[in-house]
């Protein structure tokens, strides 16, 4: 078993904790996930530290969402058996790793990725710590503590693993070979919209439906759901092109003929948003359910919850503990005095 798992390449992938997870999630990674773990030898990163540069004077909220996003991947279904799902701060080792990391990199890989410009800009100035900055650069020490070879990531995320590339390269000339450089797998699945149709879903925007919202919260949440604004009437044929109730009816409604039926008549000025939006509130809440279930089950076993975290952390310490002391025999900062006599 354990010859049989080092055969397999590993994933890091990750996210910040910054509350529970939502369809867009599930839709352009934790689907994808669900199949990656039984190929790849995987570890899911709860990645707090991170989660501290643009939430920093929210720490209660980043521990609550640590176990947020605990539940919702039990929920979904990802097995800490199979993966292993790591808290970045259980593993402190991820510190260690970006500072010695951070003085082989050149500072003009921060300034020249889009990703952190974008964010940066979108912050007040007195948010725009040292560590936000840097976030890029922890990223990347999260990637290489496993010595990832795969990393599941959404496009918006692609610069910072090149970064990872650039610097494991760096980092193997300079010290010699540690690192695998790690690719990119780009989901396939565009990024979901926002049920206010402005965009992605994202909590900041406050357009989302959450794993763990209840059938009553997510029926009244496609009520008021965004379709064609220039639709004012049943009878005026409405566009489906670009309209975030036909996306989800294709995302989650198993039931392909009556999506078929719909985009007709709505074309046609034949059907109402009302009889469309509660076909949708059906199938999703169908689609929900067994989450929903099974995210009450580990509510009530903490225990369970507990274990696949300590479990998760166990082997991501493992690991982080096996790399760094390569990277510091490496960097020649391991054993100053052993020799000494
Ligand atoms: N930056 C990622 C996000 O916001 C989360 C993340 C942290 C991550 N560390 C990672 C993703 C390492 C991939 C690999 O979604």
């Amino acid at each position: 078993m354990a010859d049989d798992k080092s055969k397999k390449k590993r994933i890091l992938t990750g996210v910040r904790p910054t509350g529970a997870l939502h369809l867009g999630h599930y839709v352009g990674a934790l689907h994808n996930w669900l199949d990656l773990q039984d190929k790849y030898e995987c570890y899911f990163l709860i990645a707090d530290y991170q989660a501290l540069g643009d939430h920093f004077h929210e720490v209660d909220l980043i521990r609550d969402s640590v176990l947020q996003v605990t539940l919702d991947w039990l929920a979904v279904g990802l097995d800490p058996e199979k993966s292993s799902f790591v808290i970045q701060s259980y593993v402190p080792e991820h510190a260690e790793l970006t500072m010695l990391l951070s003085f082989i990199t050149p500072l003009g890989m921060l300034e020249r990725n889009p990703t952190l410009k974008t964010e940066i800009d979108s912050l007040p100035v007195e948010r725009r710590t040292v560590g936000f900055y840097n976030y890029p650069m922890s990223q990347v020490a999260d990637i290489l503590l496993p010595r990832a070879h795969l990393v599941p990531v959404g496009e918006d995320q692609a610069p910072h693993i090149e970064m990872t590339r650039e610097v494991a390269r760096k980092f193997n000339r300079m010290f010699g070979n540690v690192f695998p450089e790690p690719e990119t797998l780009i989901g396939k699945v565009p990024r979901l919209s926002g049920t206010d149709g402005q965009g992605k879903m994202s909590k900041s925007k406050g357009n989302v439906i959450l794993l763990k919202d209840d059938e009553k919260t997510v029926t009244k949440k496609v009520r008021s759901m965004f379709t064609d604004p220039n639709r004012i009437r049943a009878d005026i044929p409405g566009r489906v092109e670009g309209n975030p109730v036909f996306e989800y009816h294709d995302a989650f409604n198993p039931d392909k003929a009556q999506i078929e039926d719909f985009k007709a008549r709505y074309r046609l000025g034949t059907v109402g948003d009302v009889e469309v939006k509660v076909a949708l509130a059906k199938a999703l809440n169908e689609y929900l359910e067994p989450i929903r279930e099974r995210r009450a089950y580990y509510e009530q076993h903490m225990d369970v919850v507990e274990e696949a975290i300590m479990s998760g952390v166990r082997r991501g310490r493992a690991i982080a503990a096996e790399t760094m002391e390569m990277v510091r025999d490496a960097m020649k900062i391991s054993s100053y005095t052993s020799n000494w006599k």
